[in-house]
């Protein structure tokens, strides 16, 4: 049997910042209450011509460098966004015309927070069974551009940031190596906790003007509810995981958690008993980015020297959905 190890992992996040204080301009905000509610102080917001697929290409890019590999070399896009450049197609096919690497198979991955880790355990399948060898694996948002900027929407708004992760994933016979196993769940008790309701295709035109001037074209969330959920499937899931593999949680080098939010996490760390600094977390620079916040972390602390070849790594998201899911990996 073979297993899923990280060849190279990259990141892009776009130039744009946005300070706390920034937002202070759109809103009734103050970079206090945003510092003490979620550790973020600023985030990066794309321009206008950004896309998506080209915030994926960038991190796509230095993975493939880093791996020692070429676009050609790919088998499989594996997409995770909660997006896409456009209404239709998804990502996967935005990206794989920049990529210029035609007729390989692109799969979009559309599991919110969730979508890396939902991602990885659809590759290692893949690669487990010999199907592909080489696959790009993508999270990647633009949340900006879909956030009620007025006081109205303040408590979303300040949370979420854009940017792109990428993790080129090759086979390898090592047994000690790679994906352990990942562990998958979903609720649709949720999904109105914390959801996008319009444009809908349930609605006669999907988009009409009388839309734009209600507050239901943009994301919603019941904050509290998404918190205390979090702080429970959180370590749920990642002893899950670890119990499968006859793993504790003093065996984890590295807990990378998806930057929902530093309360979450520090709340998370706390109910595992695992140290601080053993947790992973870059959300003071670019609040959470949904999909893209773990393969963004992965690439920042692989560049830190905080992953090395044989540390065991726990990731582990929760999200929209409810989804909520963990892997372990042995770099
Ligand atoms: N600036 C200033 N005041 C604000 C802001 C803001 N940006 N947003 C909300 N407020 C106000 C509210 O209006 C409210 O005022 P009121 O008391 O006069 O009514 C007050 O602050 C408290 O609001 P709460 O919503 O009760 O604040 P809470 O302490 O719950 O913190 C937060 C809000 C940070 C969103 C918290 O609920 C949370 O962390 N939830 C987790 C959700 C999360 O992180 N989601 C990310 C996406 S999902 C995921 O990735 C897991």
């Amino acid at each position: 049997m073979k297993r899923t190890i990280f060849a190279g992992v990259g990141h892009y996040v776009p130039e744009r910042v946005v300070t706390n204080k920034d937002l202070e301009k759109y809103m009734d905000t103050s970079n206090e209450w945003i510092v003490e509610r979620t550790g973020i102080l600023e985030r990066r917001w794309v321009t206008e011509g950004e896309t998506i697929s080209g915030l994926a290409l960038a991190a796509a890019k230095i993975a493939l460098e880093r791996a020692h590999l070429q676009p050609q070399d790919i088998d499989f896009i594996i997409f995770a966004s909660m997006e896409s450049d456009h209404v239709f197609p998804g990502g996967g096919c935005f990206l794989q015309e920049k990529m210029e690497i035609p007729g390989i198979p692109a799969m979009d991955i559309r599991n919110q927070c969730s979508g890396f880790v939902y991602g990885l355990a659809v590759a290692d399948q893949f690669i487990r069974t010999g199907t592909y060898k080489t696959i790009l694996l993508i999270g990647a948002e633009i949340q900006s551009t879909g956030l009620d900027l007025s006081t109205r929407g303040r408590d979303m708004a300040v949370l979420f940031g854009d940017g792109a992760g990428a993790a080129v994933l090759t086979a390898s016979e090592d047994p000690q190596r790679g994906v352990l196993t990942s562990k998958l769940h979903a609720d649709g008790l949720y999904t109105k906790k914390l959801w996008g309701e319009w444009p809908s295709v349930s609605h006669h035109p999907r988009l009409s003007p009388d839309m734009l001037e209600t507050d239901r074209i943009y994301p919603k969330m019941e904050g509290r509810y998404v918190f205390k959920h979090a702080v429970t499937k959180f370590p749920e899931v990642i002893g899950e995981a670890l119990n499968e593999v006859g793993l504790t949680i003093n065996d984890v080098d590295l807990l990378v958690p998806h930057q929902a939010n530093l309360r979450i996490t520090e709340a998370v760390a706390q109910r595992l008993g695992i140290a601080m600094d053993k947790v992973y977390s870059n959300i003071h620079k670019y609040g959470n980015t949904t999909a893209a916040t773990i393969p963004i972390c992965l690439s920042e602390a692989w560049e830190e020297g905080r992953i090395k070849e044989g540390n065991l790594l726990a990731l582990a998201s929760f999200g929209s959905g409810f989804t909520w899911a963990s892997s372990l990996v042995r770099w």
